[in-house]
């Protein structure tokens, strides 16, 4: 029997609502392999944890998480309570940083039985690689002067290191796909970082003279992924155009609601931490209407990561079939509810194993 150790924080808002029910359809995938098991311990991380306690985590909580075989998330901030700094710098940006989840993989693909807003969405399947631990999202800068002279400071950081290890594991990845990356770059506009950033990325194509590539400037990248999404294949970002373009891929699936993520630790020092593109949603909390496939997708995901791939594959298809026969949360057009969608998962994990 192999055990997976996880830590689980369900964080603000809908994440209370979509972690339970994944959860649930977690512990379904181990009875129906019947050679794993999952040793779920919850941590209560959040902003009312903040209120509480003055911090998003106790002083000792990267501590406690490092022993995980992973970590599972929802999603952190609730503007009402915690300024969105303060919470995602001393929780989620801080876990993603201090252990090293250098990148983030956010897949997006077209799905049956989902409404995408798209003139023709047919068959699109991509991953965006997105840098995920410097970059546009660096704490070097800060505020000055006062009153009418006051100024905003922000450097990104681009390392040499940091953009190859992107690099190479897009490069990896396509390899494994269609043996294709495109990377998202903007060297006509963002003078230090993107004319590097091209540099690097023509030097570790050099390397890879299988996989074919392309280029294209953000703002055009972001066009095509509504006007033909099927031209990619694996896209290297960097941190923020990364994280702008995934909630796009979120959204010409047909809802935000669906898109999964994985956060990387690859030199093994750190548990990797699973937690969907979407954030807390609080224009729905507490209305049973989130869509918990983000979530689920994440857990797939998270599989994948302990070398369960066939049940993970296995796993995307049923949620697949669940939403094609039409029972879905609103956001996609239906009018079931986050328990009903999840407990739909499980009846026919259950079924598709015992037959
Ligand atoms: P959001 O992703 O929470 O919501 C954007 C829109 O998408 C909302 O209308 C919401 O109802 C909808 N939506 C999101 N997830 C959904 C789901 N599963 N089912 C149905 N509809 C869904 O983004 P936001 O409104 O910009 O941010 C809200 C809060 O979440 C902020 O505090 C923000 O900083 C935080 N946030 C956290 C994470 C994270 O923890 N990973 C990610 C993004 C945003
Ligand atoms: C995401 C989120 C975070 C990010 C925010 C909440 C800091 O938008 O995971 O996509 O920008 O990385
Ligand atoms: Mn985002």
């Amino acid at each position: 029997m192999k055990k997976f150790e996880v830590a689980v924080i369900p964080g603000d808002g809908i994440g209370k609502e979509v972690v339970p029910v994944s959860l649930k359809v977690l512990e379904t995938v181990a009875e129906v392999h019947g050679g794993i098991k999952f040793d779920f311990q919850s941590f209560p991380w959040s902003s009312d944890y903040y209120v509480e306690h003055g911090k998003m985590m106790p002083d000792d909580g990267l501590k406690i998480l490092k022993n995980f075989d992973s970590i599972f998330l929802g999603a952190i901030g609730n503007p009402a309570l915690v300024q969105d700094h303060i919470a995602l710098w001393g929780l989620l940006i801080k876990i993603r940083r201090e252990f090293e989840q250098s990148i983030n993989i956010r897949p997006a693909k077209y799905f049956k039985g989902l409404k995408s807003p798209l003139v023709n969405p047919n068959d699109f399947d991509l991953i965006v690689v997105r840098e995920n631990s410097e970059g546009e999202y660096s704490e070097v800068g800060g505020r000055i002067h006062k009153g009418d002279d006051e100024l905003a400071i922000q450097n990104a950081i681009f390392t040499k290191k940091g953009t190859e290890r992107a690099m190479h594991y897009a490069f990896e990845l396509a390899k494994k796909r269609r043996g294709h990356v495109t990377s998202a770059t903007k060297s006509n506009g963002i003078f230090h970082s993107m004319p590097f950033w091209d540099e690097v990325f023509n030097e570790v194509k050099e390397e890879y003279q299988d996989v074919q590539t392309a280029s294209y400037h953000i703002d055009a990248l972001a066009a095509f992924f509504l006007t033909r999404p099927q031209i990619f294949d694996v896209i290297v970002a960097s941190n923020l155009f990364g994280d702008i373009l995934t909630d796009i891929g979120g959204a010409i699936m047909g809802s935000i609601g669906i898109a999964p993520a994985a956060n990387i630790n690859l030199n093994g020092k750190y548990p990797s931490m699973f937690e969907p593109v979407h954030g807390s949603a609080p224009d729905i909390v507490g209305k049973g209407i989130a869509n918990p496939i983000g979530q689920i997708w994440t857990a797939k995901m998270m599989l994948d990561h302990f070398g369960e791939e066939e049940l993970g594959s296995k796993l995307l298809d049923i949620i697949e079939d669940v939403t094609n026969d039409g029972i879905k949360t609103p956001d996609i057009g239906g009018t079931s509810s986050t328990e009903e969608v999840a407990d739909e998962i499980c009846r026919r994990l259950k079924k598709a194993v015992s037959v």
